[in-house]
C-alpha cells in the first residue's frame, strides 16, 4: 500500500574517506561548519520527517529513537524541541549516529550547550553498524541516505536494528528547484565550464543511485522487507565531479558574484525570492512478529 502526498518547497578510523558520500567532505570540519550554518535549509525538511515517522505526537511509553546519518543533529534538535514542549524529553532515549567524527564532535557540543537528556552520539557506518539487532522504535535518516555509498545495506541495517514493528523513516530530495536560476547564472562564466541542466541531472551527480524516484525509494524498501508508505512529498559537488582543476581555480572564485548579480537583476536588488525544493517522506514498518 502506498500514498502520496507531495511537500512543496519546501570514523575517521574507519576509512572515511572510501565509505562517505561525497569523498573526505562529510569528513571534515568544513562540512560541519557549513551544514550547521545551513540549518535554515536543512531545518524546515526536519519538521514533516519527525511527523512521519509519528513523533511529534504525545509520546506515553518509553522509546528508543536512532537518528542515524545525523549529520550536526538537526534533526535532533527539533525532536528535543518537541519533546521538551510535551514534556516528553524523559520518555526517549537518542542515539545520533554518523560516520564523520567531525560532526558527531559538532553533535557532543550541541547535546551538552542545550542540555539534552538521554542523547548519545557515536560514530557508526551505517551500512555496517555496530548498534544492536531489535532495539529501536524509530530509526530516522535525514537528507543523507542517497550519499551512503552502500544505502541499500544502510536499509537492510536499518531493518535489522529495529523492532518489530519499528518505524523507518527518510526523508530524500526529489526536485532541486533552484537548479535552474543557478544553471542560468553561471552560464557566463569563462570558457562555459559545464554544469547540471536539470534537477535530476544534479541529483544524479551525487546521489549514490535514483533516490530521488519514489518507485525505486518503495521497491528498495519492500526488497529489505518493511511494508513500505512512500510519501512525496549543494554546488560543491558539481563543481568537484564537473570541473578540471583549472575550471575551479579560475571560476569557484567566480560563483558567487555571478550568482548575486543574476538574482539581483532576476528579482531585484535584495527583494526576496522563493525557489522550489521538493522532498520525499518515505517510512517502512517493520512487520510484527
Ligand atoms: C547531508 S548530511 C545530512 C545530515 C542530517 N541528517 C540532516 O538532516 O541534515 C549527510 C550525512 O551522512 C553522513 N554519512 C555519509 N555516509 C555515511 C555512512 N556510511 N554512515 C553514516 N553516516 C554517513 C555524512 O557524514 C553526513 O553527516
Amino acid at each position: 500500500m502506498a500514498t502520496m502526498t507531495t511537500l512543496p518547497s519546501g570514523g575517521s578510523t574507519l576509512n572515511i574517506k572510501s565509505r562517505i558520500g561525497m569523498p573526505e567532505f562529510f569528513g571534515t570540519s568544513e562540512a560541519s561548519n557549513i551544514y550547521s550554518s545551513a540549518e535554515h535549509l536543512t531545518g524546515p525538511v526536519a519538521t514533516p520527517l519527525l511527523e512521519h515517522a509519528g513523533l511529534n505526537q504525545d509520546i506515553k511509553t518509553p522509546i528508543e529513537v536512532l537518528d542515524l546519518a545525523c549529520g550536526t543533529g538537526v534533526v535532533s534538535a527539533h525532536l528535543h524541541q518537541i519533546l521538551k514542549e510535551h514534556n516528553t524529553q524523559e520518555l526517549v532515549k537518542l542515539t545520533c549516529a554518523d560516520l564523520s567524527d567531525s560532526q558527531i564532535a559538532h553533535v557532543r557540543r550541541r547535546m551538552q550547550e542545550n542540555g539534552w537528556p538521554n542523547t548519545e552520539a557515536v560514530v557508526v557506518d551505517a551500512s555496517q553498524s555496530s548498534l544492536p539487532s531489535d532495539n529501536y522504535d524509530v530509526v530516522i535518516i535525514g537528507m543523507a541516505l542517497m550519499l551512503i555509498p552502500d544505502s541499500r545495506g544502510a536499509v537492510k541495517e536499518c531493518y535489522r536494528m529495529l523492532k518489530p514493528n519499528g518505524c523507518f523513516a527518510v526523508s530524500l530530495w526529489h526536485i532541486e528547484g533552484w537548479i535552474y536560476d543557478v544553471r542560468d547564472a553561471l552560464s557566463n562564466l569563462p570558457g562555459s565550464p559545464p554544469w547540471p541542466q536539470d534537477s535530476d541531472e544534479l541529483i544524479s551527480a551525487w546521489a549514490m543511485g535514483p533516490w530521488h524516484n519514489v518507485r525505486f525509494v518503495k521497491a528498495t524498501f519492500q526488497a529489505a522487507g518493511f511494508f513500505c508508505y512512500i510519501f512525496r512529498a549543494f554546488m560543491r559537488c558539481v563543481t568537484d565531479d564537473y570541473w578540471t582543476p583549472e575550471q575551479r581555480a579560475q571560476c569557484m572564485p567566480l560563483i558567487e558574484p555571478a550568482l548575486k548579480d543574476f538574482f539581483n537583476k532576476k528579482y531585484g536588488l535584495g527583494q526576496p525570492f522563493t525557489v522550489e525544493r521538493t522532498a520525499i517522506m518515505a517510512s517502512g514498518r517493520k512487520p510484527a512478529k
